[in-house]
C-alpha cells in the first residue's frame, strides 16, 4: 500500500459563480483607483487655480468724510449685499456650510478685524477684483457685480466700513472648498473664483444717482447675480438644493408684466408680492433692498420695465 502515491485530487474547474468575485473585485480596484487619481486630479488643478498669485493695480479713488458719505456707504453695503454674508454689523460669519460642496466663512470687515489694516488700494483689490492683499483669489465673493462700482460708491463704501464699531474677532474657522465644490468649479458649474471671470481692466462706472432706469441699470447688479444676466430667474448657481428658484423679474407673462410701479415697490418695502406670497428673507433678501431710497427702486423699475421680456428660468 503506497500512502505516498500521489493522491490526485481533481481540481474542481472554476465555475462561472467562483470566477465573477474575483474580477468583480479587480473591477472594483480599478475603478477606486481612477477615482483616486480623478479625486486628485481635480484637487491638484483647482488647488493651482485657488493659491495662484494674482498682481493687480486698482484703479485710485479717494475715501471722503463725513455724515453725508457714511450714510451713503451704508446704502452701498446694504444694496450690494455684503451685509448679506458679512452679517449686518459686518463682523463676518459662516454664511455657508455645505460640506462637501463649501464652507465658507466672510471675513470681518470692522476694526476688529480687516479694517484695522486694510489700506484704500487693499479694499478696491478685494471689493472690484476678487483679490486678497497677499494677491490670493478670494473665494465666491461675487466681485464681478462691483469691477465697474462708481469711485464715489466704493470711497463710501470704505468710509462707512472704518466707521463702523470695532467688533471683535470670533473664531469661526477657515473657508474651505470640498471634493463636489471643486467639481463644480471647474465644470464651471459654480463661480468660485471671481478673480478669473473679471475684465479687470474694466473702468469703474460713473453713474449720476437719478430715477432713471440707466442708473437703474448701474444698480441691478445687486439682483443678476440671483435672478440672472438676463433677469428671467432661473436656479442660482452655487447654492444648495433646498433654495427655491430665483422668480423672473422681466416684463414677461411669467415675470412682473401684470405688477404695477407701486407693486414693485411695496414688494420690496413689505416682503410681500400682490399675489399675497411671503418672500423668504434667507433667500431674497428684501429687508436690506427695504432700506434703499424710493429714487433707487423706482430706477431698478425703470430699468426693468425697459428689458425685453423673457420666458421664466432662462437666467
Ligand atoms: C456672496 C457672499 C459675499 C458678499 C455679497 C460679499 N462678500 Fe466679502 N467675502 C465673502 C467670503 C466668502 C469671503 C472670504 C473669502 C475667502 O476666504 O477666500 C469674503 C472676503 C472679503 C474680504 C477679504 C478678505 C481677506 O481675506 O483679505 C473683504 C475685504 C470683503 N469680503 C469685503 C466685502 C465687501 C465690502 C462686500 C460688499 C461690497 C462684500 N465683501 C460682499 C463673501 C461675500
Ligand atoms: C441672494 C439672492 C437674491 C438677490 C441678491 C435678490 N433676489 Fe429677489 N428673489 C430671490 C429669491 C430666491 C426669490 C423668491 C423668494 C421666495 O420665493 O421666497 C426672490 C423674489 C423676488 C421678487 C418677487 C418676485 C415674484 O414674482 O414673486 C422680486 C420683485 C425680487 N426678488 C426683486 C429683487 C431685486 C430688485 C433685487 C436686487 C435689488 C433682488 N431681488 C435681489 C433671490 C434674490
Amino acid at each position: 500500500m503506497d500512502t505516498k502515491a500521489p493522491q490526485v485530487v481533481e481540481k474542481p474547474k472554476p465555475s462561472g459563480r467562483r470566477r465573477w468575485p474575483r474580477i468583480l473585485l479587480t473591477v472594483l480596484a480599478v475603478f477606486v483607483t481612477l477615482l483616486g487619481v480623478a479625486i486628485g486630479a481635480v484637487y491638484a488643478v483647482s488647488s493651482k487655480h485657488m493659491t495662484q498669485i494674482w498682481d493687480v493695480k486698482p484703479v485710485a479713488y479717494s475715501v471722503p468724510e463725513g455724515a453725508e458719505v457714511i450714510a451713503r456707504g451704508k446704502a452701498v453695503a446694504i444694496f450690494r449685499g455684503c451685509a448679506d454674508c458679512h452679517g449686518l454689523d459686518l463682523s463676518g460669519k459662516v454664511f455657508l456650510d455645505e460640506m462637501p460642496v463649501m464652507r465658507l466663512v466672510a471675513a470681518n470687515l470692522t476694526q476688529g478685524g480687516l479694517a484695522a489694516t486694510y489700506t484704500d488700494e487693499d479694499w478696491a483689490r478685494a471689493v472690484r477684483h476678487g483679490i486678497a492683499p497677499s494677491g490670493r483669489p478670494l473665494l465666491f465673493m461675487p466681485s464681478y457685480e462691483w469691477i465697474e462700482l462708481s469711485n464715489e460708491d466704493l470711497g463710501a463704501l470704505v468710509a462707512y466700513i472704518r466707521s463702523l464699531p470695532a467688533v471683535a474677532q470670533v473664531d469661526h474657522g477657515q473657508s474651505a472648498v470640498g471634493p463636489l465644490g471643486r467639481i463644480l468649479y471647474l465644470t464651471g458649474e459654480l463661480p468660485l473664483l471671481a478673480a478669473e471671470l473679471i475684465d479687470h481692466g474694466l473702468q469703474p462706472a460713473r453713474p449720476v444717482p437719478a430715477a432713471s432706469a440707466e442708473y437703474g441699470k448701474y444698480l441691478i447688479t445687486g439682483c443678476t447675480g440671483c435672478h440672472g444676466e438676463g433677469l428671467s430667474g432661473g436656479k442660482i448657481p452655487g447654492v444648495p438644493p433646498s433654495w427655491p428658484i430665483a422668480p423672473n423679474l422681466t416684463p414677461h407673462a411669467s415675470g412682473l408684466a401684470s405688477w404695477s410701479e407701486a407693486d414693485f415697490i411695496n414688494t420690496l418695502r413689505s416682503g410681500k408680492t400682490p399675489g399675497g406670497q411671503e418672500l423668504r428673507a434667507d433667500f431674497m433678501p428684501w429687508e436690506f433692498i427695504s432700506q434703499s431710497s424710493d429714487e433707487d427702486l423706482t430706477a431698478l423699475w425703470l430699468y426693468l420695465t425697459s428689458l425685453p421680456p423673457r420666458p421664466a428660468g432662462n437666467r
